[in-house]
C-alpha cells in the first residue's frame, strides 16, 4: 500500500452515460494503488457499463452492485466503506459534479495534515455551488446548512458544508455500525455520530455530464428525519405528530360544531379522524424504518387503536384516583397523567407495535471483482441495517 492509495467509493444509481468519463478522469488524475469501487443500486445498464470498463481501466475497477438497496445513497457509501481495500477513502458523485481533479487534493491534504476527514466544500473562498440544478435549490439547501449547523454547533464546527457529498476520510476512525444511512446526507451522519477533525478544500460544483438528478422531495422528508433522529433520537417526532393530532382535533370539532353538528356528535368524529391521522402520521414519521421489520400493517393498526381506547379510558379516572385516594393537587394530577401518557404511549409504539423480530440474516450482496488484481475483501458482513 504506497502513501496516498485510497479507495474511491462512488455511489451509483442510472448513470451509465457518465461511467466512462468518470473513470476516464480519475485514472488520469489518481494516485498509484488506488481503486474505484463503484457501489450501484442502479436499474439501467450502469453494471453493464461498468463491468465493460473495468476490463480496460489503468486503475482497478470494482463493482457492488445491490439487490436490496437498504439506506440509499448513503447505505450505498456505507457499503463501499465496508468493502474498500484501503484506509483512506474518497466518497464522489458519478455524475461528474464533483471534479475528479480534486481527489489528488483531498488526499494530500488529508496526509499532510493528519485530520480524519477532508470535506470538499462548495462554501469557503474558491468553492462554489453554480451547479446545483436552480437557485431554489440553492436557497433550499443555504438554508438546510445554516439550520444544520445551529443543531451541532460543536461537531460541524469546521464544516462549513455537511451536505456535500464529495469527502475523504479515515474510514478507522469512523464505527460504521453506529451509521443509520438514510439518503443523501451521509456527510452529515458520519460528522454527527462521530467526534472527528475536520478540514475543508474548496470546490466547485459542476454541471451535471449527463443523465438526470436523483434528488427528490423525498429526500428532503429523508433529511428531517435524520436531523430529529441525529438530534433527539425518535422523540421530537413523536411529540410533534401528538401536537398535531390534538390540534387538529379541536380544529375538526370546531368545524362541525360551526355547520351545526351537536357537539358531541363533533367530538366524536373528531377522536376518530385524529386517532386515524395520528396512525398515519406515526407510520411515515415517527417509525418509517421499523414498518417492515416486525408486525404486519393491520397487527400494527389494532395495536394502537387498542392504545387509544385503553388510554382514554384510564385518562380520567387516574388523576381522580390520585387527587381523592392520595391528596396529589389536581393541576399536578391532570399534568402528570398528562406526561405518562406521553411516555407510556411513546414505549407502547417502539416497544409493541413497531418492535423489529429478530434479526434477520444479513442480505446477499452480490460482489462482482473485475479489473486488475482485486485485494482481498474484508468480510462481506451487512451488519445491521438502520437500527
Ligand atoms: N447507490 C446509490 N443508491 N446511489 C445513488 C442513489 C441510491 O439510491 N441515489 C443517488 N445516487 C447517486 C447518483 O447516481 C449520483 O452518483 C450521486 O448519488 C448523487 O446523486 P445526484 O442525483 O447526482 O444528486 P444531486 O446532484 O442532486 O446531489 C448532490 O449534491 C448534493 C448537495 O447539493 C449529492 O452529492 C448530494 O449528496 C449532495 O447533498
Ligand atoms: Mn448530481
Amino acid at each position: 500500500m504506497t502513501g496516498s492509495s485510497a479507495t474511491i467509493i462512488v455511489p451509483t444509481y442510472n448513470e451509465a452515460p457518465n461511467i466512462v468519463e468518470l473513470v476516464r478522469r480519475l485514472s488520469a488524475t489518481v494516485p498509484d494503488g488506488c481503486e474505484i469501487l463503484v457501489v450501484d443500486d442502479s436499474t439501467d445498464d450502469t453494471p453493464d457499463v461498468v463491468r465493460a470498463v473495468a476490463l480496460t481501466s489503468t486503475v482497478p475497477v470494482r463493482l457492488i452492485h445491490r439487490d436490496e438497496p437498504v439506506g440509499g445513497l448513503g447505505g450505498a457509501v456505507v457499503e463501499g466503506l465496508r468493502e474498500a481495500s484501503h484506509r483512506w477513502c474518497v466518497v464522489m458523485d458519478g455524475d461528474l459534479q464533483h471534479p475528479p481533479e480534486m481527489v489528488p487534493v483531498l488526499l494530500e491534504t488529508g496526509r499532510g495534515t493528519g485530520v480524519d476527514v477532508v470535506v470538499a466544500s462548495r462554501r469557503i473562498a474558491g468553492g462554489s455551488s453554480d451547479g446545483l440544478a436552480d437557485a431554489r435549490r440553492r436557497v433550499v439547501s443555504s438554508a438546510a446548512i445554516t439550520l444544520t449547523r445551529a443543531m451541532f454547533p460543536r461537531r460541524l464546527r469546521d464544516c462549513t458544508d455537511p451536505m456535500t457529498g464529495f469527502f475523504a476520510l479515515d474510514r478507522q476512525r469512523v464505527d460504521l455500525d453506529a451509521l443509520q444511512p438514510e439518503g443523501f446526507k451521509i456527510l452529515l451522519e458520519i460528522l454527527a455520530r462521530h467526534r472527528l477533525t475536520v478540514v475543508e478544500e474548496p470546490f466547485v460544483f459542476a454541471e451535471r455530464f449527463a443523465g438526470t438528478s436523483k434528488a427528490t422531495l423525498s429526500q428532503g422528508v429523508r433529511f428531517v428525519r435524520q436531523l430529529a433522529r441525529l438530534r433527539f433520537g425518535r422523540m421530537p417526532m413523536f411529540a410533534l405528530v401528538g401536537v398535531l393530532g390534538a390540534v387538529a382535533n379541536l380544529a375538526i370539532m370546531a368545524g362541525l360544531i360551526a355547520i351545526g353538528v351537536p357537539y358531541l356528535a363533533g367530538a366524536a368524529v373528531a377522536a376518530v379522524a385524529t386517532i386515524l391521522g395520528n396512525f398515519v402520521l406515526q407510520e411515515v414519521l415517527v417509525f418509517p424504518d421499523l414498518r417492515a421489520e416486525g408486525r404486519s400493517l393491520g397487527s400494527r393498526f389494532a395495536a394502537s387503536f387498542l392504545f387509544n381506547v385503553g388510554e382514554a379510558a384510564l385518562r380520567l379516572p387516574l388523576p381522580w384516583l390520585l387527587v381523592e385516594h392520595a391528596a396529589v393537587p389536581s393541576v399536578l394530577a391532570q399534568g402528570g397523567t398528562l406526561v405518562a401518557a406521553f411516555l407510556a404511549r411513546f414505549v407502547f409504539l417502539a416497544r409493541v407495535v413497531y418492535r423489529p423480530r429478530r434479526t434477520r440474516p444479513a442480505s446477499p450482496l452480490v460482489i462482482d471483482a473485475v479489473g486488475a488484481e482485486v485485494p482481498e475483501s474484508l468480510g462481506s458482513d451487512t451488519g445491521p441495517e438502520t437500527r
